[in-house]
């Protein structure tokens, strides 16, 4: 059993995330945290406690960061809609929100379980993980790994050179990046493999009840977006990715490299340099997720959607 906080900005495939979290039985999913990113503050935490409600979670969550560091505020709009998780109808949150801001409750769930034993998974900007960081400099070594969804390599995002998660707050990555702790990269380059296609699709609505249903409603949106937007042949569900390597590290292979973001460059401000042949002289900081299981990536998902629908 893997302990993990899901920190996140929903978002359509943040949504997935969540479910592939809470639905699969070798995770035990110690809470949710939100931080603005896709949408605001209060549109991705109502969106995280309506994901919640409509497939019966019941986990802690704890709103956190309103705005990144340093910069100035990105959304996607463009990509999650005017919700942050337009497409399907949001239920009404089935409970209250956790007091604490999200950085002191990663803080307290950390330091009040055995040394090693939690894992952070962000998804989204990581103000909140630099944030707790500040609040907690002992959380670093306390935690036993941290798998984040962010960068690119050899892809491009919403610019020719970064991703939105790390260009989003650029301070708050470079932050987690030069920690020190060990650290799971999960770039574009591996989630734009994890394609919601027409055959994904059909088979989560046909396996997946209501819940899956209302799952297929958000990836149509998402993938009509991204044809519009990013001409990609369907959604690419970044954030699971993250997760299913808790659960399968087959699920996708990785290298180590040394990790940098770029906080200067005019053109190239958030920008993951990724030294894989040690041309920088630093030593790794990261294993770099590259080649993805599809066919295990979707078992996984479909199977945690079966199961919260079962329950
Ligand atoms: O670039 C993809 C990432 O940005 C995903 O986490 C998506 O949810 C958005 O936050
Ligand atoms: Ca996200």
């Amino acid at each position: 059993m893997e302990n993990l906080i899901l920190d996140c900005d929903p978002g359509h495939d943040d949504a997935v995330a969540i479910l592939l979290a809470a639905g699969n039985p070798q995770l035990n999913l110690l809470g949710i945290t939100t931080v603005a990113g896709n949408q605001t503050l209060e549109k991705v935490t109502r969106n995280a406690l309506a994901v919640c409600a409509k497939a019966g979670i019941r986990v802690p969550v704890a709103a956190g960061a309103e705005r990144p560091l340093v910069r100035e505020q990105l959304i996607a709009g463009e990509i999650h809609g005017a919700s942050g998780l337009d497409g399907p109808v949001l239920p009404e949150p089935a409970f209250d929100l956790d007091p604490r801001p999200a950085a002191q409750f990663i803080v307290d769930t950390v330091m009040t379980q055995p040394a090693g034993t939690v894992h952070l998974v962000p998804i989204g900007p990581l103000t909140n993980i630099a944030l707790a960081m500040r609040l907690e400099p002992r959380l670093v070594s306390r935690v036993k790994s941290v798998v984040l969804m962010g960068g690119a390599v050899g892809v491009y995002g919403r610019t020719p050179v970064t991703e939105f998660n790390i260009q989003a707050d650029p301070e708050a990555a470079a932050a987690v990046f030069e920690a020190g702790w060990p650290i799971t990269m999960v770039p574009l380059d591996l989630t734009y493999q994890a394609l919601a296609t027409d055959e994904v699709l059909a088979r989560i609505g046909a396996e997946g009840g209501e819940l899956g249903t209302f799952v297929v409603e958000m990836l149509t949106f998402f993938g009509n977006q991204y044809r519009k937007e990013r001409g990609l042949p369907a959604a690419p569900v970044h954030d699971p990715c993250a997760v299913a390597k808790l659960i399968d590290p087959a699920v996708f292979t990785s290298r180590p490299a040394f990790v940098a973001v770029e906080l200067t460059g005019t053109w190239t401000w958030g920008q993951t340099v990724t030294d894989y042949r040690g041309q920088l002289g630093r030593p790794h900081n990261a294993e770099v997720a590259d080649r993805l299981d599809t066919v295990r990536f979707w078992d996984l998902v479909t199977d945690a959607i079966v199961h919260l629908h079962n329950s």
